[in-house]
């Protein structure tokens, strides 16, 4: 199986000012990327390249097994179409309500009112946040607002999602939530995402907890067995243009690297 995106020796310089300095990295099928790295390190950077808005000067880059790298605009559309992007702060336009928000992309390409109206409504069910469909941007709170940016990104079914910093600046139960829908995409729907993020707490629940359906029906969080060993999450951390480390979310915390130490600590 192809994983769902794949870096090979990717090289990115803005002006003298070297961003990746040959970074490889592979999504598996289904599987979450959780995307580490101090302020400025390439996180955001390395997204917009997943996405084909930047270009690399060097390396190749796959998302589902094309390799995207020299794309015209008009080929990466279709590209684009697998590929959820969850924007910091939820990127919401403030002018717009929560049903023109979500609905924006199929408003944009002539479908019938009506029909936005029913895939709308699916979406913000999955963020469980249906009741707010008239509502504007300026009435929600910040974890409304991320949660309606997920609905948004979820619009035509991307089989990867990006998920740039979707908890910064919440407080510990809201970034819960976003984790927990997270968290529904990998183990339920089986999407495949990076998810970038500097919260350590935030991480390690994604990495050591899953979502499965009872018997009954519903669905439940619950610890993995082996900690932040279950292969459906793994780390990357970037730091001056490589990745400094690749592995389990135990092994990095396991790491005896003192930057990571400090990083993690
Ligand atoms: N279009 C651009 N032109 C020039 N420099 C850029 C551009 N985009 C980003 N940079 C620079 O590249 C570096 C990496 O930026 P990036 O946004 O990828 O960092 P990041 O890891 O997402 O950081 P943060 O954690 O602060 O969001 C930064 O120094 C940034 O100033
Ligand atoms: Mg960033």
């Amino acid at each position: 199986m192809n994983p769902a995106i794949e870096f090979k020796d990717v090289y990115l310089s803005f002006g003298e000012q070297k961003i990746l300095d040959g970074v490889s990295f592979r999504v598996k099928q289904g599987k979450t990327l959780i995307l580490m790295g101090g302020s400025g390190t390439g996180k955001s950077t390395t997204l917009k390249l997943v996405l084909g808005l930047l270009k690399p000067d060097g390396g190749r880059i796959f998302v589902d097994g094309q390799d995207i790298t020299d794309l015209s605009e008009r080929e990466l559309i279709e590209v684009r179409q697998k590929i959820g992007m969850v924007f910091q702060e939820g990127a919401l336009f403030d002018s717009l309500n929560v049903f023109e928000n979500v609905g924006f992309k199929l408003f944009e390409k002539g479908v019938k009112e009506k029909d936005v109206e029913r895939v709308v409504r699916q979406m913000l069910r999955f963020v469980d946040l249906e009741e707010a469909i008239y509502k504007m941007p300026s009435e929600l709170s910040g974890g409304m607002r991320r949660r309606v940016g997920i609905a948004r990104a979820l619009v035509g079914h991307p089989k990867i999602i990006l998920f740039d910093e979707p908890t910064a600046g919440l407080d510990p139960p809201t970034s819960c939530t976003i984790v927990e829908l997270a968290m529904k995409l990998r183990d339920i729907e089986g999407v495949s995402s990076i998810f970038v993020t500097h919260q350590l707490r935030d991480a390690r629940k994604l990495a050591s907890e899953k979502i499965i359906v009872d018997e009954a029906g519903k669905l439940q969080v619950v610890k993995n067995e082996q900690g932040m060993n279950g292969d459906s999450t793994e780390f990357v951390m970037l730091k001056e243009g490589k990745i400094i480390f690749e592995g389990s979310g135990n092994e990095l915390w396991a790491s005896q690297d003192p930057y990571i130490r400090e990083f993690i600590s």
